[in-house]
């Protein structure tokens, strides 16, 4: 009988960078002089980088050829025109402005659509995407469906947003007051998880019958496209691209950071459909990013981006990236670990407050399990629970949110699965002495906003944490 051929990456490798190692000792030493914050660490003290899958991923060769025909005009450089292309192509966007990543594309075109006292519905809206409507005395709702929030349950479509919520607020809302519903696919901050097709047509009729229009941020479009072929009746033979096409088509607009389905290290975009907010969102861009035809991008980036854009959408690229952090999620639900399911597009989400369960919350579990998994294999991850939710602004309490998360974030193209073994392996021996780590950690110094990542931190030794 002849064997099953395993799967084997779709590229090979044709430079390589070191991995700096360490040993456990050096580590906790290291770790102690970052305060206890991971943001604090030279990347030569990391093995295996897994804080964001953001601006860290590897350019292709054609990437790197595509750099040297770059042309950094300030005005009417052709790279842009080239750039222009590959979106309307891809997205359908007439329109675009590109910007230095994607939390100035919001910044733009927030500055031209959000007023003070408007309200920004969506599924879960990114940081900095809440940060940019908020700055605005705006405020955002976020009406994600409730089987987002269950960590362990299966369901095809957590990043789905729930039309009844929407209506609510739509209801609810002085007219004139939503300038947008905004939908972010995959949903980064429900773990990664898919918006599906049928989804964004119910929300598009809906915001079409109140005459609002639908914005999507489409830092990782790509990812949301590979699951709906996967798992949405009707499009398991439908190409990436016709799909592309038409997520962007119930849209009026989208913001873009390049820095994840990009494939490129810096960048981001808006796309409109529309003349007249493109001409009000351009003297913004101007303001902020610079002209219009590179907006804070060099022209040979634009170059890069634009075959950057072409690559995440190959099917066989997708099949490799989300084969490779469904591994790594499977490695973990083997030996027990909780973690959110069904896994995410970019990331492995572990459930803080079921590893441990004896770490009070107000001593930071997500976090204390980041520093842990960081001595043991050298692994850098995120804590997305109390630390990173930050204080509500007016009682100054902390706020905590409905989980307590260690996000792996896997870099695109650039760690094997070999580097996935160690993680798991790592994250196996702290499950299985679970029971010891006994101390959470507490708060020595920290920002009045956005703390996580200045926060500075020390072990609670000698103290019994009650259960
Ligand atoms: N939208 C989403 C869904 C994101 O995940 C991010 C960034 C942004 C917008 C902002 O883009 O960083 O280019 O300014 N997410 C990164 C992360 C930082 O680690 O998840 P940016």
């Amino acid at each position: 009988m002849s064997e099953d051929i395993p799967y084997a990456e779709p590229f090979k490798i044709k430079m390589v960078e070191p991995v700096f190692r360490s040993t456990r000792d050096e580590r906790t030493q290291w770790i102690k002089d970052a305060h206890y914050n991971l943001f604090n660490l030279s990347s030569r003290q990391v093995m295996i980088d897994l804080l964001t899958d953001s601006g860290t991923g590897a350019m292709s060769d054609r990437q790197w050829s595509a750099l040297m025909q770059g042309d950094e005009s300030y005005a009417g450089a052709v790279s842009y025109d080239r750039l222009k292309k590959t979106i309307r192509e891809i997205t359908g966007f007439e329109y675009f402005l590109p910007t230095h990543q994607g939390r100035a594309a919001e910044n733009v075109l927030f500055s031209t659509l959000v007023k003070e006292g408007d309200v920004v519905p969506g599924n879960t809206h990114f940081d900095t995407t809440k940060g940019h409507i908020e700055y605005r005395k705006a405020t955002v709702v976020d009406c994600t469906i409730d089987e987002a929030f269950q960590a362990g349950l299966e369901h095809p479509f957590k990043g789905n947003a729930d039309p009844e919520k929407l209506e609510k607020v739509i209801r609810k809302t002085p007219a004139g007051k939503i300038p947008f519903i905004i939908m972010t696919l995959t949903c980064n901050s429900a773990g990664g998880q898919p918006v599906s097709m049928k989804n964004l047509r119910e929300i598009s009729a809906l915001a079409k019958q109140n005459s609002i229009p639908l914005i999507i941020d489409g830092a990782r479009f790509a990812e949301n496209a590979w699951f709906i072929r996967q798992r949405e009746p009707g499009y398991h033979e439908t190409d990436i691209r016709e799909i592309v096409l038409e997520m962007f088509s119930y849209a009026d607009g989208m913001t873009m950071s390049s820095k994840k389905d990009g494939l490129v290290n810096i960048g981001g975009f808006i796309g409109m459909r529309s003349e007249e907010i493109f001409r009000a969102a351009s003297v913004f861009n101007i303001m902020f990013e610079g002209f219009i035809t590179y907006g804070g991008m060099a022209g040979r980036d634009m170059d890069a981006l634009a075959q950057g854009l072409h690559e995440s959408t190959e099917e066989h690229y997708l099949e490799y990236r989300i084969r490779q952090v469904a591994l790594l999620g499977k490695m973990l639900t083997d030996a027990g670990i909780p973690v959110i399911r069904p896994y995410g597009g970019h990331a492995i989400f572990v459930d803080a407050l079921s590893f441990l369960p004896h770490i009070p919350r107000e001593t930071f579990p997500a976090q204390t399990l980041a520093v842990e998994l960081y001595i043991e294999g050298g692994i850098r991850s995120a804590e997305i629970g109390t630390l990173m939710a930050d204080r509500d602004p007016v009682t100054r309490e902390n706020r905590y949110p409905a989980m307590e998360l260690l996000r792996l974030a896997i870099p695109r193209r650039v760690y094997t699965d070999n580097h996935m073994r160690v993680v798991a392996a790592a994250l196996k021996n702290l499950w299985e002495r679970r029971n010891q780590i006994q101390h959470g950690l507490k708060i020595l110094n920290e920002a009045p906003i956005l703390r996580h990542f200045t926060v500075e931190l020390e072990r609670i030794e000698n103290e019994h944490n009650p259960r």
